[in-house]
C-alpha cells in the first residue's frame, strides 16, 4: 500500500491587500505551511507582493489559482463582494478554503456556502479572528469556568473612517458596516454567551451612503439569561478605545482594552479585588489572533480534523447581521432568532 505523506499544506492566497499581509506573515512562521501561488486582479500589486513574500507563482485570475494542482488549499482575502463566488470555486476545484470576513454578503449567498461546503466535503473556516485574541479567549475562559457569569454584556467596537480600503464605504462590495465590521462582535457575542433570542437594532446614515451607526440589543436563552449591547459607528476618527467588552456578573467586572489588556474585578468592598492580564507585548500578528486561527487552518487540512469556526458560525453571523438590519427598518422591533 502507498501512504501519501504530506509535508507541508501548500496554499494559494487570493488577493494582495492589507489582510493578506497577515496571513502570509503567519503561514510564513508555520514549518507546516508553503504559500506557493497568488492571485491579484490588479497585476503591478500582486506581482510586488509576491516578490517581497518569495511566493513563486502569480496568477491574474483567481480561477486558473483555483486549477493549479499543487495548491491544496486557499485564502480568499479579496473584498467581501467576491467571497463566495471565490469559495465556491475553489471548494469545486477541490481546495481547502480559508475565507476571510464577512463569509458572505446575504443570506442568500450565505445558504449557497453552506451548500457548497456540505457538497464538497472539504475544510472551510472563516476569519472570526476575535476568537484567537488572547484577550478575549482569557475573558472566555473566566466565563466558561463561571468566574464571571454574563448577566449584562456592554460592547463597543468603531472605525475611524470608511474610506480605507476605498471599497468599504460601497454597500454593493462590502455588504455595508455591519458585514464589514459589526459581524466581528456579532460572533464574538455567540461564541462568548451562546445563541440569542431576539435581536433589536437602531440604525442611522449619518455620513456614508448607508447606515454607519448602530445600536443593537440581544437577548440570550442561556442560563444567565444575558442581556447584550453593541455600539458602533463607522465615523468616529482613529482615537482609542476602538474596541472594548465590558462583562457584569455577579459583583464582578470584566473589562477589555483593545487586544492589549484585561481588568478582571471583584468583591463588594470599595477597594475591590483586581488581576490584570496584560497581552501589550505580544505583536500584532499574534494580539489579534491571526497566528493561531492560521495555525488551526493549517492543522484542520493536514490532520484532516474539524476547522475552529465553520461554516454554520459563518452562516449563524449572516443571519444576525440580517436580523440587525430587519430590525433597523422597522424601527428596533424585536427580531427572534430561530435556528
Ligand atoms: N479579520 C480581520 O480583522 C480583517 C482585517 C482586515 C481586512 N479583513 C478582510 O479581508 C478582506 C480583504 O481586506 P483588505 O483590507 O486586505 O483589502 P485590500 O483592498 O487592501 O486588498 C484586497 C486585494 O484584493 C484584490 N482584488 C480585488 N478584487 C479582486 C478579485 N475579484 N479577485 C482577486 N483579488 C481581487 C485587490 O487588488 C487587493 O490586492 C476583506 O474581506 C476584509 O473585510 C479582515
Amino acid at each position: 500500500m502507498i501512504y501519501r505523506i504530506r509535508m507541508v499544506v501548500k496554499i494559494g492566497i487570493v488577493g494582495s491587500g492589507w489582510a493578506s499581509h497577515m496571513h502570509v506573515r503567519c503561514l510564513k512562521e508555520n514549518p507546516k505551511a508553503e504559500v506557493v501561488a497568488l492571485a491579484d486582479v490588479v497585476r503591478s500589486k500582486g506581482l510586488s507582493f509576491a516578490k517581497a513574500y518569495g511566493i513563486p507563482k502569480f496568477y491574474e485570475s483567481p480561477e486558473r489559482l483555483f486549477k493549479d494542482p499543487e495548491v491544496e488549499a486557499v485564502y480568499i482575502a479579496s473584498p467581501p463582494k467576491f467571497h463566495v463566488v471565490q469559495a465556491i470555486a475553489a471548494l469545486k476545484s477541490g481546495k481547502h478554503v480559508f475565507s476571510e470576513k464577512p463569509p458572505a454578503i446575504s443570506l442568500e449567498e450565505a445558504e449557497k456556502l453552506v451548500k457548497a461546503v456540505e457538497k464538497a466535503g472539504l475544510i472551510y473556516q472563516v476569519g472570526f479572528n476575535r476568537r484567537f485574541w488572547p484577550v478575549y479567549k482569557r475573558l472566555k475562559e473566566l466565563v466558561d469556568s463561571k468566574r464571571l457569569r454574563p448577566f449584562v454584556v456592554d460592547i463597543k467596537m468603531v472605525r475611524g473612517e470608511m474610506e480605507r480600503p476605498p471599497w468599504t464605504k460601497v454597500r454593493e462590495v462590502a455588504g455595508g458596516f455591519l458585514y464589514d465590521s459589526v459581524i466581528h462582535m456579532l460572533d464574538l457575542s455567540r461564541w462568548l454567551v451562546g445563541e440569542p433570542k431576539t435581536v433589536r437594532c437602531l440604525a442611522r446614515r449619518n455620513i456614508y451612503p448607508h447606515p454607519d451607526g448602530f445600536v443593537i440589543m440581544m437577548e440570550f436563552s442561556n442560563e444567565e439569561r444575558t442581556i447584550l449591547s453593541i455600539t458602533s459607528a463607522g465615523h468616529a476618527s482613529w482615537v482609542y478605545p476602538f474596541e472594548r467588552v465590558e462583562v457584569y456578573g455577579d459583583h464582578c467586572s470584566a473589562i477589555t482594552e483593545e487586544s492589549l489588556r484585561l481588568t478582571f474585578a471583584w468583591g463588594k468592598e470599595d477597594i475591590p479585588n483586581v488581576e490584570v492580564h496584560q497581552f501589550t507585548k505580544l505583536p500584532e500578528h499574534v494580539a489579534w489572533g491571526f497566528k493561531e486561527e492560521d495555525d488551526l487552518f493549517v492543522e484542520a487540512v493536514d490532520k484532516g480534523v474539524a476547522p475552529p469556526v465553520t461554516v454554520e458560525d459563518a452562516y449563524k453571523a449572516v443571519k444576525l447581521v440580517e436580523a440587525c438590519y430587519t430590525s433597523a427598518e422597522k424601527n428596533g422591533e424585536p427580531i427572534e432568532i430561530t435556528r
